[in-house]
């Protein structure tokens, strides 16, 4: 049975394991199937996942519309979080990354915030979203600003809920003193455990979800990248160290320590390791990106399973013994 938990103090409940789609956009992950991508999401449906985490920077509205088409016919079952942040056309704010040759801009000014969610509904095919998020944090606009536009949108009924993301322990703090958060997203696994110490504790204090992203560690924690993995084009992943052959072959042991409580539950390593994530304290969802349906199945399978004290206490010791050097070399 998928556990479903509420997000903040909104009353709405979606499934703990929330379905990530940045790779769906391409951009950054060497490029994206389309096809495969929609049947990703459908499956997740199917696979009892209602959490679906998107953002118009992901393709520049691409894996926005690869949603939209996805979940046609089926938007009540969906608890859908969108971002709004990253901007590629305006000169406003502060550059921050190129995207096909377009600079995206950091930038949460009022007017453009509520630009950006039109836009996105559009895309999404929807007249609301459940949850919107502001993506990067802005240091050119006064967070009340923004806050203001977020709670002006959520009157209006086009968001339910309010999130902020990539945001420090300061940047929480002025959003808190503006209106009230809903739920933070930030990097969140077995080998980024940082957010324990900076946000987790107010999280926890305020009632604020915590929806971590890359459980996976962009793949690497299933345990399944091979030495011999070629990673295409623009994947990220090509220049990360975390990936070079002795962090691949250190995970790998890892995967073998974890396989008999994998089996006891008959599932593969990288659902424990999206289970282990969602037994941390103040963890709330956990986001899994999929690039295909074979994928997404199994990453939803983790949101069924209940990990015992005594096998997290196990794969507590496996994560010391193993994962260190993996997590330094970021
Ligand atoms: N707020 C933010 O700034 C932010 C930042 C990052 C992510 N996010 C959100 O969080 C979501 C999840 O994070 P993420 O996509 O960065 O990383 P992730 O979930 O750690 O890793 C996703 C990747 O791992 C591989 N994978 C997933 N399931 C697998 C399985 N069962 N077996 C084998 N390989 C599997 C796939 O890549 P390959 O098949 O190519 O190996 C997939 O694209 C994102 O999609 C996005 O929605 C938000």
């Amino acid at each position: 049975m998928q556990m479903k938990r509420e997000i903040g103090s909104s009353d709405i409940f979606a499934s703990a394991v929330g379905l990530g789609t940045w790779a769906m956009g391409g951009w950054l992950w060497g490029g994206g199937d389309d096809a495969a991508s929609v049947e990703a999401i459908r499956a997740s449906l199917d696979a009892g996942i209602t959490l679906i985490d998107t953002a118009p920077a992901y393709g520049l509205g691409r894996a926005e519309e690869i949603v939209g088409r996805a979940i046609k016919g089926q938007r009540d079952e969906v608890v859908l979080v969108t971002k709004c942040g990253l901007v590629w056309d305006t000169n406003d704010g502060r550059p921050f990354v190129e995207q096909n040759g377009k600079m995206v801009h950091r930038y949460l000014g009022a007017q453009s915030v509520r630009d950006e969610l039109e836009a996105s509904l559009k895309r999404l095919g929807t007249d609301h979203v459940d949850v919107f998020i502001t993506h990067w944090q802005d240091p050119t606009t006064p967070i009340a600003e923004t806050m203001d536009a977020l709670m002006a949108l959520k009157a209006e009924g086009k968001t339910k809920a309010i999130g902020i993301s990539n945001a420090s322990a300061e940047d929480l703090s002025a959003y808190l003193d503006a209106g009230p958060v809903d739920c933070v997203q930030e990097a969140y696994n077995m080998l980024d455990r940082g957010l324990e110490k900076t946000l987790l504790p107010t999280c926890i204090e305020r009632d604020i979800s915590v929806i971590s992203y890359s459980s996976l560690a962009l793949g690497l924690l299933t345990g399944r990248i091979s030495p011999d993995r070629v990673f295409e084009g623009d994947d990220l992943r090509r220049t990360n160290p975390r990936f070079s052959p002795g962090n691949l072959r250190r995970v790998s042991d890892f995967a073998t320590v974890l396989k008999p409580i994998a089996q006891d539950h008959g599932v593969n390593a990288g659902e424990i390791v999206i289970a282990w994530t969602l037994a941390q304290p103040g963890i709330t969802f956990s986001l899994c990106g999929a690039r295909n349906a074979g994928q997404a199945v199994e990453n939803a399978r983790a949101g069924a399973l209940r990990l015992s004290a005594q096998e997290l206490a196990r794969i507590d010791a496996a994560i010391a013994e193993h994962l260190g050097p993996v997590a330094s070399a970021a």
